[in-house]
């Protein structure tokens, strides 16, 4: 008799505990698709830039994985583009020849990089996942060439693009990382 109670205590305990985490809503949903962005951003390299990407993108609430992959590219499309408009401005106020060198490769590069992630992005949806994989990756190498540029000269103490280069990088991997898992 005293085993039945306590079994129906238990019993009873396990349904109220059922009911509190599976209460239907708003709530239950949402932690259901934050649930899909945490475990597809744990499979790529930047775990916390992807989260925090995706949770500020209002169209990630309800993406699949190619769709979360599509939010990376377009942020590494807004993102390589303001950077392009930043190295613009630092041409337009710079004086120093070393550093103009540095930032005309910087521009030629971003030139490139602000149509090539676009690019990504139309191949990502079309299902040509290598060639968007080739797209993404150019943000990769773009931003090393422009990085790279400041250390040939040792008149120029430190890369003020370095941030962004760094940012455009670990978006793009990501992106690569993603993608890989669409394959
Ligand atoms: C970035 O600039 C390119 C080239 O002008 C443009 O095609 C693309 O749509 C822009 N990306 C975003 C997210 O606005």
């Amino acid at each position: 008799m005293e085993n039945i109670k306590a079994a129906s205590m238990v019993m009873f305990i396990v349904i109220m505990l059922c009911f509190s985490s599976n209460r239907p809503g708003v709530e239950g949903v949402r932690g259901e698709e934050n649930d899909l962005i945490e475990a597809i951003c744990k499979k790529t390299s930047y775990p916390d830039v992807c989260i925090k990407t995706l949770r500020s993108s209002p169209g990630s609430s309800g993406a699949d994985v190619k769709g979360l992959a599509h939010i990376i590219v377009e942020s590494a499309s807004t993102y390589s583009n303001d950077t392009y408009e930043q190295i613009k401005k630092l041409l337009k106020e710079t004086k120093d020849k070393a550093m103009r060198n540095c930032l005309d490769v910087c521009f030629q590069v971003y030139d490139l990089t602000i149509h090539d992630i676009p690019k990504a992005i139309k191949y990502l949806e079309s299902g040509d996942y290598d060639s968007a994989t080739e797209y993404a990756n150019d943000g990769i190498i773009d931003s090393d060439t422009c990085e790279s540029s400041f250390k040939e000269f040792p008149e120029i103490p430190k890369s003020p693009l370095t941030d962004r280069n760094n940012g455009l990088t670990e978006l793009c991997v990501i992106a690569l990382d993603m993608i890989d898992l669409l394959k």
